[in-house]
């Protein structure tokens, strides 16, 4: 990887949480970003935040229109003249019991956490394949592997995102595209504390082994080396930044 060029990254779901941080983080290691969101407010306030090392430039797009995806992708490298790397991190978390799961919960849900990946990794295959490379983050999560009740179609998605990234890291490797996920621990969120209360906190602070929460900057720290020049050899990884869970 070239040091010297302005590197462009898109954040998605970069208006709160752990996508904010995301795209605070890059943007001051010197990362031209695109913060996309389906809500204006975080990240145009995140745009006027800019540091002086990189550039945050607010997109609002909601991620389950595919067109909106691909319209997307392409216009940042009109823009741009670049694309380096794409971080999958939008989601929509609703938690129910298995028998009252319905069609908007589990169509919402596949939509902005596994479509959207999808779409957004077709969408910037021929970019990155022009350029000679790239790198993609998803965000999966520990409920992948493990039982969290009421968390069904959380836990399917992002099992299924684990599954992509491995899938996507074979098939685009021979081209020079690294994709990865992070899969973070408890961390309190605006969209997180919609499902797991103080009790339920209390508890993966119990299970961590560092006895601590996360922080939506120590995810950020995680994804800042994963599209970076050190992680130039790492790919296929599922990256576990959890604490110890
Ligand atoms: N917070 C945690 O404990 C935790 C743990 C494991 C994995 N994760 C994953 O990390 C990622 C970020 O989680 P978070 O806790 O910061 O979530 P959050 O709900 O706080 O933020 C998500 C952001 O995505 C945006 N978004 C939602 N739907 C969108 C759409 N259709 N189009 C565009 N933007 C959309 C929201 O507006 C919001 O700004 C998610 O993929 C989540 O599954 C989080």
């Amino acid at each position: 990887m070239d040091e010297t060029v302005q590197r462009v990254v898109v954040v998605t779901g970069a208006g709160r949480g752990i996508g904010e941080a995301i795209a605070r983080r890059l943007s001051s290691d010197g990362w031209t970003v695109v913060a996309v969101d389906r809500d204006a407010d975080g990240i145009e306030r995140l745009a006027r935040s800019t540091t002086t090392e990189g550039r945050v430039h607010a997109v609002r797009a909601d991620v389950t229109d595919r067109t909106a995806v691909e319209a997307l992708i392409d216009d940042v490298v009109r823009r741009f003249a670049r694309i380096d790397a794409v971080v999958n991190n939008a989601m929509w978390v609703r938690y129910a019991p298995l028998p009252e799961v319905d069609d908007q919960m589990l169509d919402g849900m596949l939509a902005i956490g596994l479509k959207a990946p999808f779409w957004s990794t077709q969408a910037v295959i021929p970019h990155f394949r022009r350029q000679g490379g790239g790198a993609i983050v998803n965000l999966s999560s520990p409920a992948a592997t493990r039982g969290f009740v009421g968390s069904s179609v959380y836990s399917a998605v992002k099992g299924a995102v684990a599954s992509l990234t491995l899938q996507a890291a074979r098939e685009l490797g021979p081209d020079g595209i690294r994709v990865n996920a992070i899969v973070p621990g408890a961390v309190p969120t605006p969209g997180a504390r919609e499902v797991v209360d103080e009790e339920g906190y209390e508890i993966r602070r119990s299970m961590t082994a560092l006895q601590r929460l996360g922080t939506p900057d120590d995810i950020a720290g995680a994804v800042a080396f994963l599209v970076g020049a050190d992680a130039r050899f790492v790919t296929g990884h599922l990256l576990r930044v959890d604490g110890g869970l």
